[in-house]
């Protein structure tokens, strides 16, 4: 079932129906978020992430990738790739613009 859910946007704070089947940088890019990705979603450039303003406890897990990728740049627990994350209901994400 592909579930749609709102997801907040900062800091255009615009808020988008994001589908849960799809990673959030998909979902992004989907709706014209001018996000780097340079790596195209593979987990290893770090140029996606985003700052989990909320709700962090209810993301997936930082898969093998994301948690050593985490662990070599020295991430906070609110700082996760978006190619490595999928949406939940409510979410608000900031990401930094260039
Ligand atoms: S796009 Fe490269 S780490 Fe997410």
């Amino acid at each position: 079932m592909n579930k749609k859910v709102n997801l907040q946007i900062l800091p255009e704070g615009i808020v988008v129906k994001a589908s849960q089947n799809l990673t959030l940088l998909e979902n992004l890019l989907a709706h014209k978020i001018e996000i780097n990705h340079s790596c195209g979603g593979m987990g290893s450039c770090g140029t996606c992430r985003v700052f989990v303003e909320n709700k962090e406890s209810l993301l997936n897990e930082k898969n093998e990738i994301e948690k050593e990728f985490a662990e070599e740049r020295g991430f906070s627990d609110c700082e996760r790739l978006s190619c490595q994350i999928h949406p939940v209901e409510g979410l608000i994400i900031r990401y930094k613009k260039d």
